[in-house]
């Protein structure tokens, strides 16, 4: 069977070396806010291009924190997509916000900027905007930001699945006010357990992400501003992201070079296949669509190739949850209905590529 996202031959890969970074760990005696956070920190800011870095416990958190950063709470909306399971929906919620949800385009799987243009707000505007960078391609920032900032909008990009991604040779995160990344063990950077940061270029905005990941604290253990909570990456998966973070380059390659692949040689009319390779897609996912998905599921898997959907309920859709600004989110609900993920990631080798097309391409719906 290959695995969707067999993970462990990375850390078979790594071996003795994996091994070290963690043994350091365990040797150092400091096993929170130590120097490898701290040089975490560092690296990956530098790395994206920002002038911080604010490491966290998960993605999630560092979408909620970002949210209370800004300044969003009760009464406040937020514009967001519906097709990215659940995270920038469950952070809105969490900070008392409603998502305002923005259709999807059918070609990037991105928040769909006429769609956005057409938004028409009849109460109070809303302040704050998620964009997604969905599948690891960047969404349209450049015509996203302009909109935001003719209505003082803040920006905040979720970057959990496209680390390394770019526009015009600058990466995801340096479009926005804050920007989020997720490190958990199946990312384009992956930790070994749960693993998140928020990057920008704001220093008064660092400031207070630094105190709120901290109960609030400015010096220790004082609490200088309300709305804080304990979100801290611990200094084993620092030092591991540290490790990783100098073969994200190579291992992007390697799964856009799947994902050309795939996009060449999957020759099925009845599988539409992504529009990747793009400029600077980092191929975090390769999402096929069909008409017939239950069918095609279990055709690969009766050929032992395991597949996955991301994701099957839009955000909207979720607990019936109609107390968010409801709207028709057509291309959201119909490809939550047709998406399929086939195996993508770094480790899987060209003989197992060739033979998930060649899977495809014998389907015969
Ligand atoms: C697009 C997106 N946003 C946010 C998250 C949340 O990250 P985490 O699982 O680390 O909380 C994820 C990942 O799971 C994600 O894929």
């Amino acid at each position: 069977m290959i695995i969707f996202n067999d993970i462990k031959r990375l850390i078979d890969k790594e071996g003795d070396e994996l091994k070290e970074v963690i043994n350091n760990v365990l040797k150092s005696g400091r096993y929170a806010m130590g120097e490898n956070v701290k040089n975490f920190e560092k690296e990956f800011a530098e790395y994206i291009g920002t002038s911080h870095a604010i490491s966290l416990a998960n993605g999630t958190d560092a979408l909620e924190i970002s949210l209370r950063a800004i300044g969003i709470g009760k009464n406040d909306s937020v514009i967001t997509v519906a097709n990215a399971g659940n995270y920038s929906s469950t952070a809105i919620h969490l900070v008392g916000a409603q998502p305002i949800y923005v259709d999807v385009d059918p070609i990037t799987f991105n928040l769909d900027v006429e769609k956005l243009k057409s938004l028409e707000f009849n109460k109070k505007a809303p302040k704050a905007l998620i964009i997604t960078h969905l599948y690891g391609r960047l969404s349209d920032v450049i015509t996203i930001r302009e909109w935001c900032f003719k209505r003082n909008i803040k920006i905040i990009e979720d970057c959990a699945q496209s680390h390394g991604a770019t526009i015009a040779n600058k990466f995801a995160g340096n479009f926005s006010d804050l920007a989020c990344f997720s490190f958990y063990p199946t990312k384009n950077l992956p930790a070994l357990g749960d693993a998140g940061a928020i990057v920008t270029s704001d220093s008064y905005l660092a400031e207070k992400i630094n105190s709120l990941r901290q109960y609030g604290w400015g010096e220790k253990y004082q609490v200088n501003i309300p709305g804080g909570r304990n979100s801290r990456m611990d200094e084993i998966q620092a030092a591991i992201l540290r490790y990783r973070l100098k073969g994200l380059g190579e291992r992007n390659s390697q799964r856009i070079k799947i994902a050309q692949y795939y996009s060449s040689n999957i020759k099925n009319p009845s599988i539409s296949i992504p529009s990747i390779p793009c400029e600077g897609h980092v191929a975090h996912l390769y999402v096929i669509r069909t008409g017939s998905r239950p069918e095609l599921q279990k055709f690969l898997l009766n050929n032992n190739v395991a597949s996955d959907i991301h994701y099957p309920i839009p955000d909207h859709l979720q607990l019936k949850r109609m107390n968010s600004t409801s709207r028709t989110l057509a291309q959201t609900e119909l490809l939550a209905k047709e998406i399929l993920s086939i195996p993508c990631y770094p480790e899987l080798s060209y003989s197992e590529v060739e033979y998930i097309t060649s899977i495809c391409n014998q389907w015969n719906n």
